[in-house]
């Protein structure tokens, strides 16, 4: 069944050049990219964005590091979006990704892993609404 996951390209991969290289591994994968956008966070809405850390050890560098540079937004869609998606990522430290992963292609690190992805339902719903609108969506 068709379903939509949210992705962002991360400051490092944007900085690097990648976010072409990344988009056109997203679209060899199957995916739709049904919305776009760049923007620059405000570490405020770093910290919005990934408020479910907000207790780790990692949450000051990651949300500097979300908010150090822009960043492109994207809704995805296809069967079995969420899924396919983490498994086109790789796994979050990209010295234990898979080859052929876009964080084994393009990360450097566990904290500046050029993309993330949704890893639930009910987190892809929470992450699109904090960046798109519903009219934006169709
Ligand atoms: P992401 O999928 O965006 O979701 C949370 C992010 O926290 C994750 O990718 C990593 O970039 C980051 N993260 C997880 N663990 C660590 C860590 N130990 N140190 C720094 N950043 C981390």
């Amino acid at each position: 069944m068709s379903q939509r996951t949210f992705s962002i390209i991360k400051p490092d991969a944007v900085k690097a050049g990648n976010a072409g290289a990344i988009l056109a591994e997203i679209s060899k994968a199957g995916f739709k990219l049904l919305a776009i956008k760049k923007i620059v966070l405000t570490k405020a809405q770093a910290e919005g964005f990934y408020y479910v850390h907000a207790e780790r050890g990692f949450f000051g560098e990651l949300t500097d590091f979300m908010s150090s540079g822009v960043i492109y937004p994207m809704v995805l869609e296809k069967d079995n979006a969420i899924a396919d998606f983490r498994k086109l990522m790789g796994a979050t430290d990209p010295s234990k990704a898979d080859a052929g992963t876009l964080r084994k292609l393009f990360a450097t690190s566990i904290g500046e892993n050029a993309v993330h992805g949704s890893d639930a339902e009910d987190t892809a719903a929470f992450e699109i609404g904090y960046f798109f609108a519903g009219y934006e969506l169709k």
